[in-house]
């Protein structure tokens, strides 16, 4: 088995040096713009994410470095050599879609032999080349089928065959794993990281779903209104946004408004205490991990419990201030459940908040 693209590493050892840089990319429709003046580098070896909202820029930011679709201004450059102007086939780059696309009447063999063939490779090193592709896919066994005989999952790991065998540069993924049910998507999730790990190489993967961000990723690229709003490892993003958009798109999250005065922040829900800020700021945010509820009157404010919902590993408990203000809560199971309509104190470890501006 030799599919690796080079020698494979691990994200720590992920080669720091820059395999695809965007540099000031903007793209306007008419008067709207849908990417503002982006600057992003992706390292070599590196999977990184491209997740934001619906309309936040992704795919247009994808058509953009695989060329199908032409910036207003700015830069693509792989291994520092600028496709800006390069045409689609001309850039080295491979690309899966969400929809399998496959040619319908060749096998899955033909299938991913066909960009071989494009390339006018020996008959000998195609064969040997698809043999490897479908072997590193768990697809050896139905290379003669046609794809219409597959599952979705099988369909969606031929393209993904289909796109490694000529081993690009840089592999874009838009939401490849969009159309596939929960339990499957997750198989997949797995098999896009072994794959990723077993080759090296360096792929953009789309998503808007921040949980399948958070399982793949070396680093999230979290898109805003078409511009990055933070870039950073998932534990980073998750432990440390930078906004309260990214504390809200990434994980459930507590986020409490107000002023900072002596001793603390005043909320809406009384004085919460804080101590050594050195800055000024406007909104603080606890995890639902890191929330505990307590007996009333010993926490930093009281709640009524108005959900309570088992989920195996958890139960996820959502009360509600006197302010009106919701806090979620996942407690650990063992914890004894909490009735609903109880009135709980809210409190969590100091360390365990964080500052946003
Ligand atoms: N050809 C076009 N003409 C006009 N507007 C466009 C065009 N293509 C995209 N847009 C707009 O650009 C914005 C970004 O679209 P894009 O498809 O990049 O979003 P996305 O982040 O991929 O969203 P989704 O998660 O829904 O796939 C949207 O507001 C969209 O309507
Ligand atoms: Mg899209």
């Amino acid at each position: 088995m030799n599919m690796q693209f080079k020698q494979p590493r691990s994200a720590a050892e992920a080669d720091q040096s820059a395999k695809l840089s965007i540099r000031g990319v903007t793209k306007s429709y008419g008067s709207i713009a849908v990417l503002k003046s982006l600057d992003l580098e992706v390292r070599d070896g590196e999977l990184l994410t491209l997740l934001g909202p619906s309309g936040s820029g992704k795919t247009t930011l994808l058509q953009i470095i695989c060329g199908l679709v032409e910036p207003s201004s700015g830069s693509v450059a792989i291994d520092g050599r600028d496709q800006t102007n390069l045409p689609v086939h001309e850039r080295d780059i491979g690309v899966v879609f969400q929809h399998y696309a496959l040619f319908p009447h060749l096998t899955v063999a033909e299938n991913v032999a066909f960009p071989l063939r494009m390339r006018r490779l020996k008959q000998r090193d195609i064969q040997r080349r698809v043999d490897e592709a479908l072997t590193m896919v768990n697809l050896s066994h139905v290379g003669d089928r046609l794809p219409k005989a597959l599952s979705g999952g099988q369909q969606q790991r031929v393209a993904l065959a289909r796109c490694l065998v000529y081993r690009p540069g840089v592999i874009l993924m838009d939401e490849p794993l969009g159309a596939l049910d929960r339990k499957l998507r997750e198989t997949m999730q797995m098999e896009i990281k072994r794959i990723h790990r077993e080759t090296g190489a360096t792929i953009v993967f789309v998503t808007h779903d921040q949980e399948e961000a958070l399982a793949l990723s070396d680093r999230i690229c979290l898109m805003n209104e078409g511009s990055i709003a933070q870039i950073d490892t998932p534990h980073a993003i998750y432990d440390r946004p930078n906004s309260r958009f990214c504390a809200e798109f990434i994980g459930l999250s507590n986020i409490f408004e107000g002023a900072l005065v002596e001793g603390g922040m005043r909320t809406a829900d009384g004085l919460i205490p804080l101590y050594g800020l050195t800055q000024d700021y406007t909104y603080l945010m606890v995890r639902p991990e890191n929330v505990e509820f307590i007996p009333a009157g010993t926490g930093y404010f009281d709640a009524t419990i108005v959900e309570s919902v088992y989920a195996g590993s958890n139960t996820q408990v959502v009360a509600q201030s006197a302010a009106g203000t919701t806090i979620s809560c996942r407690c650990p199971a063992g914890v004894s459940a909490l009735a609903v309509g109880s009135k709980v104190g809210v409190t969590w470890r100091a360390d365990a908040v964080r500052y946003i501006k």
